[in-house]
């Protein structure tokens, strides 16, 4: 078979970078399970031989053994950290979240045993893990200890290909010092902490609101150095960022005889925030720097891996859809990797082929493909498979290995969402149709709920049928709500199942990601409901079914009070409670536009509706607030203690604090992707979307339809939204107080009954 030799190839990857150690999962025992790792025998034996005709590459076995110990024997560490979920999940009942982190402690004291032999085999050899976006839309603020917690879950779940772009702008820094620019012509090209993202796409340049302190940028870096041996001792191969080719316009005051194109505008950005100068691959300079990029890295972090993350038209349009151009770029690019590290392997995010469509022509990804001449020297994500595959037209990608990735999520939007069948089983039949296809995973552009439909891929990758959603979904309940003080009634399978079978079955492909709430939207008279795209707001399913699902959760924790302590059900309860809220306000709102409409609107009717729409808001605020992860100051408080201790540390920290602030809000200096990465966040809620709301249903409330002037309501609402960006104002600035239940029981539960809901 062709494809034996694909994933050999990648799969002998392993062979550089796998700390043959297992050291690092009894070091993660320590930190989850302290005085435990004794329970634990771990036995790594490399030489298991991977079965490349099955593309079962990883496989582990887990036996009580004679001495008293959980074995745990596995061909990779990654295998062995794969078991050790397996035994905990299935036997010890207990798992590491996110939001809510690890639950090993709830385990029983005397872990159990396991009764029989229990085998897994991975069904591919890569599991990969991030979106290069998820870096600012999920983890810019985060401190070691969050990153621990991402990493362990990781290991855990399987996946052993992390991006990992944290600090790369040190690496650049470096990098066009050493051709020539001076700090000050360099640190101006930079984005943000919030906004890194797109600056290493080339979609932005520069930095609204003050420049990228050099402070921020040595800081990633010792960060990116504790990420990256954690990952190696977690036998996971990180995939390093390269250079892409887009540099600061000053590059050609040094250069003048660069070869250079001006890069294509993103979005709606000004040209000094856009229009990214890009060096061509073409260019002798592009090989020089390319060559000091992979050689710093290999200088700071050792010879760890062969991946390269490198994209170049992620939602930028070449200069020329020449093909005899396209290709060219690809050559150069491809001739700068190999020559900096003859073993590199580009990886490549394939999104622009979704979200470009109309430029990238068969023709053109096939040309485009094709500068890279040895196909194993590429691999590309496929990045939205569950949705937009795309696959198939390109025949796998013209040969080129490549991944089946669940994307899932825009902007961190936090509706509940999932596609249970697509997800269980795509994957699984592009297997059978594609012999290219080396891995499974995830690409999230926000991590930001919804985790079960994450665990569910990663799972998937260790099975070679449809995993039966049903009883994976029963195992998920088990296990999440093990509490040492709790039991776990009956009513939160139910829900669950209800859940299974309503938010994440979704199988209208129309609306295809995550929805948000309406709520979080500048408010209109129109447009709101039903959005498809990038902004989604549609209901995909029966709103009452969710509520059927609130109930069962609640009546839950009357059944067992014990529940109100357990981080687990708190958190779900909070997030279904937050989906029942977004459905009933988008349901009240279009009543009260219907009203508002209608030749018998009078100003009492239109004001219960009003009232009901700003009930809801007041309501869910406090609700969202009591718990950090749902909290707006958690957000600004962890970007705001990256600033240092030092004099100017409050400049440098309300700079972080409007990053923080912009992000989820305005999103560019005036509002260019407004509300794209919104939120429903305790605090942002009440001071940001109420706020806008009351000015929008004041004015509305004073007009008739023929009356209403848009710009109106434009004006005013862009005057909360101005006003909301600067840091130090306190806006959305709540404590988390902990105290779900009572918040449930003071003004959530009456707050659904006055509204209707329940
Ligand atoms: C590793 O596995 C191979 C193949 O099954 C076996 O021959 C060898 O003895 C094992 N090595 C160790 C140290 O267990
Ligand atoms: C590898 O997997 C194939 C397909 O499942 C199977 O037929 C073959 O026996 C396996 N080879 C080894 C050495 O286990
Ligand atoms: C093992 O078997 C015993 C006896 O049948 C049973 O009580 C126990 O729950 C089992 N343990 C596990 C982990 O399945
Ligand atoms: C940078 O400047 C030094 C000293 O002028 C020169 O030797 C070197 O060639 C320059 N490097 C590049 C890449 O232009
Ligand atoms: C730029 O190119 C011109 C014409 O080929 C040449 O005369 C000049 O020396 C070059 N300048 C630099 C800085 O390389
Ligand atoms: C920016 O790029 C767009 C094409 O995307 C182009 O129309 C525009 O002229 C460019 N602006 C500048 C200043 O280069
Ligand atoms: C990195 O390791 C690989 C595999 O051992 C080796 O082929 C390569 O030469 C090493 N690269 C450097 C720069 O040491
Ligand atoms: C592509 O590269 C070849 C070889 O360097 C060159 O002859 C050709 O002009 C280039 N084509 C374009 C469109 O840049
Ligand atoms: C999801 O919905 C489809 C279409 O209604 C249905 O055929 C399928 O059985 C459902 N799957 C689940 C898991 O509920
Ligand atoms: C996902 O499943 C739905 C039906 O549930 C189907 O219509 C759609 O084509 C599937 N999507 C993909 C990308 O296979
Ligand atoms: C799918 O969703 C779109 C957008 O909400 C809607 O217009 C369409 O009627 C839905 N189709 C089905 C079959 O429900
Ligand atoms: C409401 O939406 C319409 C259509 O998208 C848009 O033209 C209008 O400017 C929006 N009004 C406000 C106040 O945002």
């Amino acid at each position: 078979m062709r494809f034996a030799s694909v994933a050999y190839a990648l799969g002998s990857v392993c062979a550089i970078t796998a700390a043959a150690s297992t050291q690092g999962l009894y070091d993660l025992i320590e930190r989850r399970l302290p005085g435990h790792a004794q329970d634990f025998a771990f036995d790594l034996n490399e030489t298991l031989q991977r079965n490349e005709t099955s593309r079962q590459n990883d496989h582990y076995t887990i036996t009580a053994a004679s001495n008293g110990s959980i074995s745990i024997s596995g061909n990779s560490v990654s295998a062995l950290a794969t078991g050790l979920r397996r035994y905990l999940v299935d036997i010890a009942h207990v798992d590491v979240y996110w939001f809510i982190g690890s639950r090993l402690d709830q385990a029983s004291p005397t872990l159990p045993r396991p009764n029989s032999t229990i085998t897994g085999a991975s069904i591919v050899p890569w599991r990969y893990f991030f979106n290069t976006v998820t870096f600012s839309y999920t983890t810019p603020f985060w401190s070691w200890s969050d990153w621990e917690t991402e990493l362990d879950w990781l290991a855990l779940h399987g996946v052993n290909l992390p991006l990992a772009w944290v600090g790369f702008e040190k690496i650049l820094l470096d990098a066009f010092q050493e051709v020539n620019l001076t700090t000050s012509q360099i640190l101006p090209f930079f984005s943000g902490p919030a906004f890194q993202a797109w600056n290493r796409f080339g979609n932005t340049q520069g930095s609204w609101g003050g420049d990228l302190p050099l402070q921020w940028i040595d800081q990633q870096f010792e960060l990116q150095q504790r990420i990256l041996s954690r990952m190696l001792e977690l036998g996971m191969t990180p995939i390093l960022p390269a250079f892409t080719g887009f540099v600061p316009r000053a590059l050609v005051d040094v250069h003048p005889n660069a070869t250079v194109v001006n890069g294509s505008q993103w979005e709606d950005f000004p040209s000094e925030y856009t229009n990214t100068t890009f060096l061509e691959p073409s260019d002798p300079l592009f090989s020089e720097v390319q060559r000091i990029v992979l050689n710093k890295q290999l200088d700071y972090y050792g010879n760890i891996t062969l991946f390269y993350t490198l994209d170049q038209y992620n939602e930028n349009d070449p200069f020329s859809g020449d093909l005899d151009y396209l290709r060219n770029v690809t050559h150069g690019t491809w001739q700068s990797l190999k020559s900096a590290n003859p073993g590199a392997v580009w990886v490549m995010q394939g999104w622009l082929f979704t979200s470009n469509a109309d430029f990238w022509t068969n023709e053109r990804i096939e040309a485009y493909l094709s500068g890279v001449e040895e196909d194993q020297d590429m691999l590309v994500l496929d990045l939205f498979s569950e949705s937009q595959p795309q696959w198939q037209r390109t025949d796998s990608y013209y040969g080129k290995p490549w991944i089946w990735n669940q994307l899932h999520d825009y902007g961190g939007n936090q509706g509940l969402y999932g596609q249970i069948d697509n997800v269980t089983s795509n994957p699984i039949e592009a297997l059978a149709n594609s012999s290219s296809l080396v891995g499974f995973g995830l690409t999230p552009e926000g991590q930001e709920g919804n985790e079960i439909m994450y665990s569910l891929l990663l799972d998937q990758a260790w099975s070679s049928t449809p995993i039966d959603t049903a009883s994976y979904f029963q195992t998920w309940v088990h296990t999440r709500y093990t509490g040492r003080n709790n039991s776990i009634p009956e009513g939160l399978y139910t829900a669950w199942e209800l859940l299974r079978t309503s938010a994440y079955n979704n199988t209208n492909l129309t609306s295809n990601a995550v929805s948000k709430a309406i709520f979080e939207l500048a408010p209109n008279i129109t447009h709101m409901t039903n959005r498809t795209g990038h902004h989604p707001t549609t209901i995909n399913y029966d709103s009452s079914v969710v509520v059927d699902a609130w109930k069962e959760m609640y009546n839950a924790a009357t059944v067992e009070p014990g529940l109100w302590d357990n981080a687990a059900y708190t958190h779900d309860f909070v997030d279904v409670t937050r989906q029942v809220y977004s459905d009933a306000f988008a349901f009240a709102y279009t009543a009260l536009i219907a009203a508002w409409n209608s030749s018998t609107n009078s100003s009492t009717t239109f004001q219960a509706h009003a009232d009901k729409l700003i009930l809801l808001l007041r309501t869910l605020d406090p609700l969202l607030s009591t718990l950090p992860q749902f909290n707006l100051a958690s957000w600004v408080s962890s970007a705001r203690s990256l600033a240092p201790n030092s004099t100017n540390s409050s400049v440098i920290a309300d700079f972080y604090e409007y990053n923080a602030r912009n992000q989820i809000t305005l999103w560019g200096p005036s509002g260019e992707i407004n509300d794209y990465a919104s939120k429903s966040w305790g605090g942002l809620v009440g001071d940001y979307y109420l706020s806008r709301w009351l000015v929008f249903l004041e004015y509305i409330g004073s007009v008739t339809p023929s009356d209403y002037k848009d710009e109106v309501i434009r004006e005013r609402v862009k005057g909360v939204e101005d006003g909301f960006q600067a840091a130090g104002s306190g806006l959305g600035i709540r404590e988390s107080t902990g105290d779900v239940r009572g918040v449930v029981e003071s003004a959530v539960v009456p707050a659904l009954r006055e509204a209707g809901v329940l």
